[in-house]
């Protein structure tokens, strides 16, 4: 009797990042050269739960190794809390359901934080084989060295920032910079440190107004014409920081992997979000007000996350891709595939789901920022 073929199913899922067509190539071509068949989920975990899926071809994911963004289209949505019709209900077993009908052998998961927990959860709950991928601009993601997409977004912060410094020095002014990272300071401070910013303010290390001004008029007496100030969006004052541990908070220690207690901060957490005001506006107004000089923001926003992925990425995803590929030939699941020194390397799900990595008090980049006399808020 022949033996039917074995069916995995693809979804990206949370924000998108460059990168995720690479890895979706990754997986397909490798899973379909080990005699798998490949499904494409559409808008992630809700193609799931509406069972919007096409099947792939090899053609289908040719040609896609450069392209930003995903061709399967991404979405917020959780099945345990989708919006249907503006309620909010659980729709695990619709998922469960088209899982089995479509007779899949594994989900896999493209995803930041908020996907790993997913995962895991329609594993337990919905009974089904998962295996992810760690996307992410904020590189927050427990038990892998490095998030796909981190990189392109830190390439495009960066010349961001190079730019900024230009007109910056013709005008002699402050220029204050928001950079994403929900609250993660990996891409602010990999992009500060890599742009030259002056000051860098991470969610990490509480800011203290004052001392930052203090280092702007130092940097103007010595004879500096501009001042770079990058700010990651999910910064906190020290005074904010006193008064959330008075209150007992939710939030964990600062610089350290940390169980997320929220799934995204503009989040009403049924992937309906806010339109949040820039806090690089607020730290400009009281530096002007602190300071004197003229100080102007630029917000990075979404920019960060579109267009082509780097070279470093390409090869990341690609890796990543393949070998999710051959562990899923191998009927390995309830896995990410993380990174771990120069191996790409399978890890329990249970380790990652809802553990946030944050950026370390003694990591290295904070060492050397503060050894090229960067100012980092404290
Ligand atoms: O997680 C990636 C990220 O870009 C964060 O840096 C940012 O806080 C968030 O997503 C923005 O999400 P959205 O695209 O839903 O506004």
């Amino acid at each position: 009797m022949k033996k039917s073929r074995r069916t995995i199913g693809i979804l990206t899922a949370g924000g998108d990042c460059p990168g995720l067509n690479a890895v979706i190539r990754g997986v397909a071509k490798a899973a379909m050269h080990h005699g798998l068949d490949v499904l494409g989920i559409h808008d992630g975990f809700r193609g799931l739960v509406e069972d919007r899926m096409t099947p792939l071809e090899n053609a289908m994911v040719s040609g896609i190794l450069t392209h930003g963004g995903t061709f399967l289209g991404s979405s917020r949505d959780r099945p345990h809390k989708m919006n249907v019709g503006g309620r909010i209900v659980d729709r695990t077993d619709h998922a469960a359901k088209n899982y089995r009908r479509r007779r899949l052998d594994c989900l896999v998961c493209l995803g930041g934080n908020g996907t790993q927990k997913t995962a895991l959860r329609l594993s337990e709950r919905g009974g089904m084989n998962v295996l992810t991928l760690p996307k992410t601009i904020d590189n927050d993601v427990a038990e892998t060295d490095i998030t796909f997409g981190f990189d392109s977004a830190m390439a495009i912060a960066t010349e961001a920032i190079d730019r900024l410094h230009t007109t910056a020095t013709s005008h002699q002014r402050v220029i204050v910079c928001e950079i994403m990272g929900h609250d993660a300071g990996w891409l602010c401070l990999g992009a500060g440190i890599a742009g030259g910013a002056d000051v860098i303010l991470i969610p990490e290390i509480p800011y203290d107004l004052g001392k930052v001004a203090a280092h702007l008029r130092q940097r103007q007496k010595a004879g500096k014409r501009f001042s770079i100030v990058a700010v990651a969006e999910g910064i906190v004052s020290t005074a904010e920081a006193r008064a959330k541990q008075a209150r007992g908070s939710d939030s964990a220690p600062l610089g350290v992997e940390t169980r997320i207690i929220a799934q995204h901060p503009a989040g009403t957490g049924e992937g309906i979000h806010l339109v949040q005001e820039p806090v690089a506006s607020r730290v400009a107004r009281q530096l002007q007000q602190l300071t004197g000089v003229e100080v102007r923001v630029t917000s990075l926003g979404h920019v960060q996350r579109g267009g082509v992925p780097t070279p470093f990425d390409r090869l990341l995803c690609t890796r990543l891709g393949t070998k999710a590929g051959e562990l899923l030939a191998a009927g390995r699941h309830n896995i990410m595939v993380g990174v771990r020194g120069t191996e790409c390397v399978p890890v329990p799900l249970e380790k990652v789901a809802g553990i946030k990595r944050t950026v370390p008090p003694n990591h290295p980049w904070i060492t050397t920022a503060r050894l090229v006399e960067t100012c980092l808020g404290d």
